[in-house]
């Protein structure tokens, strides 16, 4: 038994030495010391000894499986840091290449604007609400004291989708709709698209106006000037001159129209002012209390104001852009100077 064990003890140890790879030595290591492996096949015989001699056969089978183990372990962590050293030189890393050119991205020029003026009325504790861009004639018109016969619908030339689905041509609706849901104290704007049956170095299809109202009791003109000649000073410049002008819109009344001092010749008057030294910046007044009886306010109680602006037009004033059209085209070198 014991030259048997012996015998068993060298031919693993040559095994051992000429194996290949890991496959195999795991293999090899099954055949001696698996549970169906060699060393258990003796082990089974120990049974046909006297007692006295087991424990002695049995200290032996425990010695020769503990170095098979070893050597087999030994291999075995040799061969794993073989491997690593080879990923390793496989990844290597030239660290002299140049690197490569990532362009970054920017925010749209119109985006940038349009998150400039949310941040400023947020700032003032206005919420923002949302509206549909499909609008139905009730909340485009009607609801903002524009009757079917109104002369003020022919200003804004409409994309009719059916005869009482139509895309919103202002964000306006989406004070009836806010007012429908919700009751005073309300400071509102609402961020969107707008479409309109216009093309030109002005007037694109699509683009973005953002409205704004604030109504409760005893809100007055004052207010309406005070929060907007806020905004606009903080929108250009802390000490640029605004002027209110009276105006006309249906849903409004008193309406005006707001101005700013040309930002291209500081009021001299030029090309872009038309040589006024101003330029219209927003609409704006009182909230009609034909648009309070649409949404069932009691209009003797509460008073608010609301005004309308377009983000493009805003766009196109701070960066000195002359054509609209720009903002659509979406060419990169165009974009990439904002
Ligand atoms: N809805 C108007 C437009 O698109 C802009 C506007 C003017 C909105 C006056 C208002 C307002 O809320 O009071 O031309």
């Amino acid at each position: 038994m014991r030259d048997k064990l012996l015998q068993l003890e060298k031919a693993a140890f040559e095994e051992v030495a000429s194996v290949k790879g890991k496959e195999a030595v795991l293999e090899l290591k099954n055949k001696y010391l698996g549970r169906k492996g060699e060393l258990a096949a003796l082990t089974k015989e120990l049974g046909k000894f006297p007692p006295e001699e087991r424990p002695i056969i049995g200290e032996l089978i425990n010695r020769i499986r503990g170095s098979i183990e070893e050597r087999i372990q030994s291999l075995l962590t040799a061969l794993l840091q073989n491997e690593r050293e080879e990923k390793l030189k496989a990844e290597k890393i030239d660290v002299t290449l140049p690197g490569r050119y990532i362009p970054l991205g920017k925010r749209h020029p119109v985006t940038q604007v349009m998150d400039e003026v949310i941040r400023i009325f947020s700032g003032m504790g206005f919420e923002i609400a949302e509206g549909p861009e499909v609008e139905t004639d009730y909340y485009n018109f009607e609801a903002l004291n524009m009757p079917k016969d109104h002369p003020a619908r022919d200003m804004q030339d409409t994309f009719y989708i059916s005869a009482d689905a139509l895309l919103r041509t202002h964000t306006s609706p989406v004070q009836i709709r806010v007012m429908k849901e919700q009751k005073p104290p309300l400071r509102v704007i609402a961020p969107g698209k707008v479409y309109r049956r216009d093309s030109d170095v002005t007037h694109t299809p699509m683009f973005h106006q953002v409205e704004g109202f604030m109504v409760d009791e005893a809100i007055t003109f004052g207010d309406l000037k005070g929060v907007l000649s806020a905004f606009l000073h903080s929108l250009f410049r802390e000490d640029m001159a605004i002027r209110f002008r009276p105006s006309f819109f249906p849903f409004t009344e008193p309406s005006a129209e707001v101005d700013i001092q040309c930002v291209m010749c500081s009021g001299k008057g030029c090309r872009v002012c038309k040589g006024s030294g101003w330029l219209e910046i927003l609409g704006a007044g009182m909230i009609h209390p034909m648009v309070f009886k649409a949404v069932e306010y009691d209009a003797e109680k509460f008073t608010g104001f609301a005004f309308g602006l377009g983000i493009e037009r805003i766009a196109m004033l701070k960066f000195g852009i002359d054509d609209i059209r720009l903002f659509f085209e979406n060419d990169v070198r165009f974009l990439k100077q904002f």
